[in-house]
C-alpha cells in the first residue's frame, strides 16, 4: 500500500526551512511512499518545486488539498490547528511539537485521531544519533551565533601581526557546552579567538578541552536526567553568577546556550554584569527561545545597553534553511524509514524511539511532562 506523505509551507513569520528536500523525496520515494506537497514549500529554503522528483511527488495549491489524503505529516514546526482540522483520523504527524508548553495542541491531535510524534522527544541514544533533529539543528545556531557576533563586534577575532601593529585576539566565552556551544567553540577557535567555556555537566570539561577552549571552572555541577543538566538551586545559580560575572568582565564576545529541557533558561547574566563588560561587546544569547539566559535579552531584537550589544535569536537555523532543512530532512528519513513496510506504515510501538517521540495515540495523549 502507497504512504502519501504531505509537505505544506511552513506558517511562522520568521520560518524559511522545509520539512522534505528533494534528495530525501527521492530516497523515500523508492520504498512505496508518494509525497503531496503544497506549491513552493522548499522554495525560502533554495528548493524549487522543479527539483523535486517528479514520479514520487504531486503538487497542490492549497495545504487542505494534502492533510485530507496524507497517511503522515512532515513538519518543522508543530502543526497549526487549522492543519490538523484538516488531517484523517489515524494518520501521523512529525513534528518540533514544543511539548512542554503545547497543552490545548496536544489534546486537540489526540482528539481529531492524529498519532503525533515529537522530534524534540526522540531518546538521545546512539542509534537515534541520525534521527537527532535537536542536535542537528542546535549545531547550525551554535556556528551562526559565532558568525553573528563577529559582524557586531568591534574588533577582528584573531591576533594579527601588522605594519601598524599587533592586534590581540578577542576573547569569547561560551556558556553552556551541549552541542550548541560546541559548535560555537569550534567556530570561534576556528575565527582565531580566544575561547573560554563551561558548563555545569562535568563531562564537557573534557569537550571543551579538546577543542582548544579553555574550562572555566565554576564549582558546580548538575548533572540530570538523560544526559541532560538539571535546574540549579538559587544558592547555585548565585554562585554561578559569581563567577561568570567576573570573567564575562574581561571577555569581548559571550555566545549563551544554557538550557535545561521544559524549563525556562536559567538567568545566568543579569544587568550589573552586562555593565561590567567593555562598550562594543556582544552578547548572544541562545536562551531567547525559552525566556533569555541574560535579563536584557529581547527575543529576535538587537538590544544596546550602554554600547553592549545583546542578540536574542530564536530561530537561527532558519538563517540557513538549506542546510538546516536537508539535515532536518534527514532525519525524519532516519526515524521513519523502520516503519515503512510494503503494507503500508508499520510503527513497532515496542521500540524506545518511536515510544519516546510518541505524544498522542488512538485518541490519547501519550505525553507524560512528568517523565519527560
Ligand atoms: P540543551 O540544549 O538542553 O542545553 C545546552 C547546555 O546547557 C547543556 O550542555 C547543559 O548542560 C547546559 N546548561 C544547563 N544549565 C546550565 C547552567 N546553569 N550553566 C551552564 N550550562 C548549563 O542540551 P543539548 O545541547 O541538547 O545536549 C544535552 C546533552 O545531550 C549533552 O550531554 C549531549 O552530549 C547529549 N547528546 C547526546 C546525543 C546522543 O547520544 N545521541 C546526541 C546529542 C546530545
Amino acid at each position: 500500500m502507497t504512504i502519501k506523505i504531505a509537505v505544506v509551507n511552513e506558517s511562522l513569520n520568521n520560518e524559511t526551512r522545509v520539512a522534505l528536500v528533494p534528495e530525501i523525496a527521492q530516497k523515500l520515494a523508492s520504498n512505496n511512499v508518494t509525497f503531496i506537497i503544497e506549491k513552493n514549500a522548499g522554495e525560502s529554503s533554495g528548493f524549487l518545486d522543479s527539483a523535486y522528483p517528479e514520479n514520487a511527488c504531486k503538487f497542490v495549491s492549497s495545504s487542505e488539498d494534502a492533510l485530507k489524503v496524507a497517511d503522515v505529516l512532515f513538519k518543522v514546526n508543530p502543526p497549526t490547528s487549522d492543519e490538523i482540522e484538516k488531517m484523517k483520523r489515524g494518520s501521523m504527524a512529525i513534528s518540533y511539537m514544543n511539548p512542554f508548553q503545547n497543552d490545548a495542541l496536544i489534546k486537540q491531535m489526540a482528539s481529531s485521531g492524529v498519532d503525533a510524534f515529537s522530534v524534540e522527544l526522540i531518546p538521545r541514544i546512539s542509534r537515534a544519533q541520525s534521527m537527532d533533529a535537536l542536535s542537528s539543528q542546535a549545531s547550525i545556531a551554535g556556528y551562526k551565533a559565532v558568525i553573528l557576533a563577529a559582524n557586531h563586534a568591534n574588533k577582528f577575532f584573531p591576533m594579527l601581526t601588522t605594519a601598524a601593529g599587533t592586534v590581540r585576539p578577542a576573547q569569547t566565552l561560551i556558556v553552556g557546552a551541549g552541542v550548541a556551544g560546541l559548535q560555537a567553540i569550534a567556530t570561534a577557535k576556528r575565527l582565531g579567538s580566544r575561547v573560554i567555556a563551561f558548563d555545569v555537566r562535568r563531562s564537557t570539561k573534557e569537550q571543551i578541552e579538546s577543542l582548544g577552549a579553555q574550562f572555566l571552572d565554576t564549582g558546580i555541577t548538575a548533572e540530570g536526567e538523560g544526559g541532560y543538566a538539571r535546574e540549579l538551586t538559587a544558592e547555585e545559580l548565585e554562585t554561578q553568577k559569581q563567577v561568570l560575572s567576573k570573567t564575562m568582565g574581561q571577555s569581548d564576545v559571550v555566545i549563551t546556550t544554557a538550557a535545561v529541557p521544559g524549563k525556562p533558561a536559567p538567568k545566568l547574566i543579569d544587568r550589573q554584569t552586562v555593565e561590567s563588560m567593555a562598550p562594543g561587546s556582544v552578547i548572544v544569547d541562545l536562551g531567547a527561545i525559552s525566556g533569555g539566559n541574560c535579563e536584557l535579552t529581547n527575543p529576535d531584537d538587537v538590544v544596546d545597553h550602554g554600547g553592549v550589544i545583546i542578540l536574542g535569536p530564536t530561530n537561527l537555523p532558519s538563517t540557513m534553511p538549506k542546510h538546516a532543512s536537508e539535515l532536518y530532512s534527514r532525519n525524519l528519513l532516519n526515524f521513519l524509514s523502520p516503519a515503512i513496510a510494503e503494507e503500508g506504515l508499520n510503527i513497532d510501538w515496542d521500540d524506545e524511539v518511536f515510544k519516546g517521540a510518541n505524544i498522542t495515540r488512538n485518541g490519547e495523549v501519550t505525553f507524560n511532562q512528568g517523565a519527560n
